[in-house]
């Protein structure tokens, strides 16, 4: 893999770095991180990564620019380096809301832009990262989305999708969680303790998941497998559905959407 720089390594910026160096401890050299505040990096700094406040010079030794500053602070970044850009340069943005169309407006010159959305997760390895681009060629492609398979899985969409990929990868963690508290809540008034509670929900729900991903199946056909006839299960399932469950998860997500397509 070509040389990274990584600028504004902050909490998706480092997660980045972490799950680079840890996927292949020898890229530690070819990775140059920045922040203002760089000393903070001394951790990674440790295992080999170049931190520094300097952005320019981190383009200059890198090929691949990871963008992982807040969003209002990518198009003043991108004008500070765009005098030490080349055409063999390649941009990634790792900010929401930004669009490629207003990074390359920035930029003004002709460099293959991405637009990648990765979730928190990342900090384990564990993302889905949804990648976008106009004017990446596919082996561009093919090298962001190994740079991000380093901290999960990856996808590659369409940049219309990019809010929506946001909706459902980055802020569909905290739905998820929000899910996993109300389950431990149950577990707890049907009688057992935080502790205990929360070992059982979080390993069915990841198990739940893993039947998924392992098996290609529809959750609902694994439902099947667990709802007998006029059992507790099903009886539970229908109540849930009464109260809105399903529905009320669609109309989150979807009102989500609403508030970033604004
Ligand atoms: N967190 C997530 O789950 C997540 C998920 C998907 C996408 N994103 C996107 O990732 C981006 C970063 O989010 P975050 O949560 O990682 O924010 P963050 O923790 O605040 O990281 C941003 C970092 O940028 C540094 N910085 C600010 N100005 C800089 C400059 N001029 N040059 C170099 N570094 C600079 C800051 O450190 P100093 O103050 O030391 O400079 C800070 O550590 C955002 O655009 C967000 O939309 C985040």
């Amino acid at each position: 893999m070509s040389s990274i720089a990584v600028l504004g390594c902050g909490n998706i910026g480092l997660s980045i770095v972490e799950g680079l160096i840890s996927k292949d401890k020898k890229s530690a050299g070819s990775i140059f991180a920045t922040r203002r505040n760089y000393t903070s990096l001394k951790a990674i700094a440790d295992k080999g990564v170049q931190t520094s406040a300097d952005n320019k010079k981190a383009v200059q030794k890198s090929k691949y620019i990871i963008v992982a500053v807040k969003p209002y602070r990518v198009l003043e970044l991108l004008k500070e380096i765009t005098p030490v850009l080349k055409k063999d340069h390649v941009i990634i943005s790792v900010a929401s809301e930004i669009t490629i169309d207003q990074i390359k407006a920035t930029l003004k010159k002709d460099i293959p832009v991405f637009r990648v959305m990765p979730n928190t997760a990342s900090s384990i390895g564990e993302s889905i990262t949804c990648i976008s681009t106009k004017n990446g060629t596919s082996k561009e492609t093919a090298d962001v989305s190994k740079i991000f398979q380093s901290i999960g899985e990856t996808v590659v969409v369409d940049e219309n999708l990019m809010e929506a990929a946001t909706i459902l990868g980055a802020c569909g963690i905290a739905y998820v969680l929000r899910f996993i508290r109300a389950m431990i809540q149950g577990g707890i008034q049907i009688g057992f303790d935080s502790e205990t509670a929360t070992r059982i929900t979080t390993q069915t729900v990841k198990g739940a998941a893993e039947l998924l991903l392992q098996k290609g199946t529809h959750p609902e056909q694994e439902i099947d497998k667990v709802t007998t006839p006029k059992g507790c299960t099903i009886t539970g399932l229908n109540e849930m559905e009464h109260q809105g469950f399903s529905s009320s998860l669609i109309q989150g997500i979807v009102k989500s959407f609403e508030k970033i397509e604004k």
